[in-house]
């Protein structure tokens, strides 16, 4: 059994206390830091807490607490991470892991020094439909991963602080973007080396410093290339999707609209449907169960049980790192209107990798290029010559 600290109790704190203490968990969080009494008192009561406090190195250095569970807005996850190293606690931390790479990079550089565990919250990538597709990939069913994109698009953030730039750090590129970064990034390899991204930026809607839409394209140093699709101004509801292209295979991915569950109502008695879902009536996509679909329990599971068993999970602040290089670069292109190079100081994975091969040989003269059973039921191959690069086509009975 872990005795957790949560610090914050916000949405995602939240969100993260019903997957930890759900179901039939052994874990507990036994305390609770927050701004606000009532809001700290409340949670407190609610999961059950034996402590709550005020005081964030408090909540951190309590003799009680084995792992901290960062649920803080993204400009105080630093100062809450070198507690946790001063006071040598195992932490987790929600995405993203800074507002920037530097940031992020102290962050990484503190906890390896002080050598406590330390997970990245993604749980984007932990979602069943996430671990089922990426089983698929892992084993060759889509061959060579050509493209990866991920949208994530809502309405707008919930609490004022991710709305200003300061503490937020960005906008919907950093905030959403963090998410779709790690997705793609997972299905190419994250061994394999994000060089360069091309962005575009805009602020369409909302009276605010920060974007509040963008679209970028990352390019993987094996050829692969991701796309990423943000935005704080979609209307209807949350849309998070996840589309996989190789050689071999396709797979779609629709987590939160249009998953299989369609309601219709009046409106009577239902007030909560799904997160940023913005209408209780008509025709509605309740999700089966949020915590679930959304990757939590799935995340937790894995990071308490590498906890115990003194292993790494998946998802760490070297990871949390790697995509705050990428959205780094994200927002320098959406500035220069340029190809911009990710600046990894620190790079772990495979370092110069080309483009691989793509030629299929048909024969020993020719590579093939497509067969195809035609509506009148012939069989056609097109195939090219390898010294002449002539192109032909051939009907096979
Ligand atoms: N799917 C996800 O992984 C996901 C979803 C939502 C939010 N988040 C992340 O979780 C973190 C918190 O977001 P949230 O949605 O829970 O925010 P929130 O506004 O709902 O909650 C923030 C919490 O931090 C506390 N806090 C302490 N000092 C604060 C300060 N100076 N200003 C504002 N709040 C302060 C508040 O009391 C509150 O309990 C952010 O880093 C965000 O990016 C992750």
């Amino acid at each position: 059994m872990k005795r957790i600290a949560m610090l914050g109790s916000g949405f995602i704190g939240r969100f993260y206390a019903d997957s930890l203490q759900g179901q039939r968990s052994k874990d507990k969080i036994i305390m609770v830091y927050s701004r606000r009494e009532e809001a700290a008192k409340k949670f407190a009561d609610d999961y059950k807490c034996d402590h709550y406090t005020l005081d964030m190195e408090e909540a951190i250095a309590h003799v009680d607490v084995d792992v901290v569970c960062i649920s803080l807005p993204n400009n105080l996850h630093e100062a809450a991470v070198m507690l946790c190293c001063k006071h040598k606690k195992a932490v987790i931390t929600t995405k993203p892991l800074g507002r920037n790479a530097a940031e992020a990079k102290r962050m990484l550089l503190a906890v390896e020094e002080a050598g406590i565990f330390n997970g990245y919250l993604e749980d984007l990538v932990y979602t069943p439909k996430f671990l089922k597709a990426y089983e698929s990939v892992k084993n060759g069913a889509l061959g060579r991963i050509l493209w990866a994109k991920s949208r994530e698009t809502h309405p707008g953030p919930h609490s004022d602080w991710f709305w200003n730039i300061e503490q937020a750090g960005g906008g919907c590129i950093l905030d959403l973007g963090c998410h779709c970064v790690e997705i793609t990034r997972t299905f190419i390899g994250k061994d394999i080396k994000p060089i360069e991204v091309m962005c575009w930026a805009d602020t369409q809607v909302k009276p605010i410093d920060a974007e509040d839409h963008a679209i970028g394209l990352i390019k993987y140093e094996n050829g692969a290339i991701a796309q990423f699709e943000v935005s704080w101004t979609f209307r209807g509801g949350l849309d998070l999707r996840d589309e996989v292209m190789g050689t071999e295979g396709t797979i779609w991915i629709n987590n939160f609209l249009r998953t299989g569950l369609e309601m219709f109502t009046t409106g009577k008695g239902a007030d909560y449907v799904a997160e940023k879902a913005e209408s209780n009536s008509g025709w509605l996509f309740p999700v089966g169960d949020e915590i679930n679909d959304l990757g939590y329990n799935h995340m937790f599971a894995e990071m308490f049980n590498c906890m115990e068993n003194g292993t790494a999970p998946r998802e760490t602040f070297y990871d949390g790192y790697v995509v705050n290089a990428v959205l780094d670069a994200a927002y320098k292109s959406a500035k220069t209107k340029l190809w911009e190079p990710v600046q990894l100081e620190i790079w772990r994975g495979q370092e110069g990798l080309s483009k691989e091969s793509h030629l299929v040989e048909y024969d020993a003269e020719h590579y093939l290029i497509k067969e195809e059973m035609t509506h009148y039921g012939a069989k056609k191959v097109i195939i090219k010559h390898k010294q002449t690069g002539k192109i032909e086509e051939k009907i096979i009975e």
